[in-house]
């Protein structure tokens, strides 16, 4: 605490003159972006920096969340648009069918508008006055999706004095952007939160997520009248950055429970279904036809690969119009449990995710992360390391997943295939923790752990909040906070491993340095986090490594065990157990 109040006294001077210099510096990014965008993205975001502790308003439950989105997204279109459109001319011609409730323009390869109507009825009535596209050369497969084209009669009759639609951004921001906006932060705290603000998904980037959902659950529904494709992992668990994946869920399990409740008498009648031999092969059989489909009639889809032998049995496409990039799985309701779990750790204390984020990008920065499958550590596994790093500290920032058990009650019970899933999920009734220490500090204390944690016996588990006895041999071994035999990290390399332990030490060295010796903002260095994201920086700290025999030298040895005795000194220690190389 001493150490804290001596840093905040020092950098005040240089707040003062940060604070002058950042605004202009704002004014002109906004220019450059779309403002409509970068003021919704402000307005959304602020909200979701507050912190746990500080923030009253009561928090939706997972669940509510999903329901809202899910309806919301059943009364909304996607419309690929002539590139001059006037808004007010679409928008009017649109509420032929009904009032609109929300709307936005993107552009993907063309411009698209999305289009929520205030009843789904106005769905219907507007697929009613929809044609089929007339092809010269080729022939169309006729589907009566929610996807349309919209074209000009006359393409000349639109002036070009009209004032067009304005875009929102899908993307996250160029490094440029990025680097200025963290240089002008205030202080690492803010750097942050600022990348937080800049890379979580906006408002827009969530409601095209559950409509691509909604749109592909339209596809399987051909076949599965009744299914339903959820959204999960980093779409909705919270920790979702700007370009992310699209995980869905093709959930069938809706389908056989109508039957249970309205039969009478005694009787009971049953579906007559093929019956194959085990699970895994109805996953694939579903999977493969739904492949299928989406190849052949699916609006937008393309590069469908059926993966269906993986252990968790997945169809991967691209979906063109909004960008993402989509795994389909069935049968995987653990996985949403867990992303509620995630939602949960994310919601409860604001520094949760600003670290998550951090951590996430510092990972890309330094290729310890990869959007190609192979033995890279992956982003589920770090925000578990993360979660599992605030359960450590003193007083715990994050509860265990046990504790949480404790506090369900009998509607919160969720079992699963034989797999304990109950945990409370109305956060609101969870205690904030009481724990004041900075992002900057705990930042610090991420790296400084994890590059000395035992990985060669230990094993990371949140569901108790410390460290077990591996119970197998992988290099890094975190526990499945569900499924308890699995290792989520299964399919990293005692290589990446050590990556991950060199930068983390070499990361943790260099705050440390800049503790002391941080440059003026008048300098234009990058600082702070800015040193240990910028892609100049990774290449340096690739080069610096490259010319070096050993993975971490000495004197950065040296150092670390100077700031655990100072942070000890500071009474910061977690657990007070000693630490040992990764190296076994
Ligand atoms: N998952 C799991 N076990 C794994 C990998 C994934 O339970 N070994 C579940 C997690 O719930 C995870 C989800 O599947 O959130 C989706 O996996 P993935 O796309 O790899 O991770 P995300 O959390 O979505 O992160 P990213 O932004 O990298 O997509
Ligand atoms: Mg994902």
């Amino acid at each position: 605490m001493a150490a804290r109040g001596v840093g905040l006294l020092t950098l005040l001077p240089l707040c003062a003159r940060r604070s002058q210099v950042l605004r202009p510096i704002h004014r002109l990014l906004s220019r450059a972006g779309t403002v409509a965008a970068d003021v919704r993205r402000e307005e959304q975001s602020s909200g979701s920096v507050e912190t746990g502790s500080e923030d009253r308003t009561p928090k939706k439950k997972f669940s509510e969340v999903q329901k809202e989105r899910r309806e919301q997204a059943q009364r909304t279109v996607l419309i690929h648009c002539p590139n001059k459109i006037s808004e007010k001319k679409f928008l009017k011609y649109l509420s032929q069918h009904g009032p609109i409730n929300n709307h936005f323009f993107y552009e993907s390869f063309g411009l698209y508008a999305v289009v929520e109507f205030c009843q789904q009825e106005s769905v219907a009535s507007l697929q009613s006055v929809t044609r089929a596209p007339s092809m010269d050369t080729e022939a169309a497969i006729p589907f009566r999706s929610r996807f349309f084209n919209l074209r000009l009669k006359n393409p000349s009759n639109q002036p070009s004095e009209q004032p067009h639609a304005q875009c929102s951004s899908q993307s996250s921001p160029s490094s440029k952007k990025l680097f200025e906006l963290l240089c002008y932060a205030e202080s690492i705290d803010d750097q942050l939160n600022t990348l937080l603000k800049e890379f979580q998904l906006t408002e827009e980037n969530t409601r095209l997520r559950y409509l691509t959902c909604s749109l592909i659950e339209d596809i399987a529904g051909a076949y599965f009248p009744d299914c339903t494709v959820r959204p999960f992992g980093s779409s909705v668990n919270s920790f979702g950055k700007l370009g992310c994946d699209l995980d869905m869920f093709l959930d069938l399990d809706e389908i056989g429970k109508f039957s249970a409740h309205k039969t009478s008498g005694n009787f009971l009648m049953e579906f007559q279904v093929k019956n194959v031999p085990s699970e895994r092969i109805a996953t694939q059989k579903i999977l493969s036809v739904i492949g299928e489909c989406l190849d052949h009639f699916g609006p937008g889809c393309v590069g469908v690969q059926k993966i269906l032998n993986a252990r968790c049995p997945l169809v991967r496409f691209s979906h063109q119009a909004s960008g993402f990039q989509c795994d389909l799985t069935t049968n995987n309701r653990i996985a949403l449990k867990s992303s509620e779990l995630l939602y949960i750790y994310g919601a409860l204390d604001s520094r949760v995710r600003a670290l998550v984020f951090s951590i996430r990008c510092w990972a890309r920065a330094h290729s310890l992360t990869s959007s190609i499958p192979g033995a890279w550590i992956t982003n589920f596994s770090l925000t578990i390391m993360v979660i599992f790093f605030l359960q450590r500290r003193s007083p715990p920032i994050l509860p265990t997943l046990d504790y949480l058990r404790t506090l369900a009650d009998a509607e919160d019970k969720c079992i699963i295939e034989g797999h304990n899933c109950t945990f409370i999920r109305d956060l609101n009734r969870i205690k904030p923790s009481g724990n004041t220490e900075t992002l900057e500090l705990l930042l610090k204390e991420f790296f400084e752990y994890f590059g000395n944690f035992a990985f060669n016996k230990n094993s990371i588990n949140i569901r108790q909040g410390r460290e077990q006895n591996k119970p197998e041999s992988s290099p890094l071994h975190i526990q499945n906070p569900f499924e308890t035999s699995l290792n989520i990290s299964k399919n990293v390399s005692q290589s990446q491993l050590q990556k991950f332990v060199d930068l983390a030490r070499e990361s943790a060295w260099i705050l440390q340095q800049q503790d002391q010796d941080r440059p003026s903002p008048s300098s234009h260095q990058p600082w702070g986090l800015a040193t240990l994201l910028l892609p100049s920086v990774a290449n340096s700290l690739c080069l610096a490594k490259k010319k070096k025999k050993k993975p971490a030298s000495e004197r950065i040895k040296n150092l670390l065990e100077s700031i655990k005795r100072s942070s000890a000194e500071n009474s910061t220690d977690t657990n007070g157990e000693s630490t040992v190389s990764t190296q076994p």
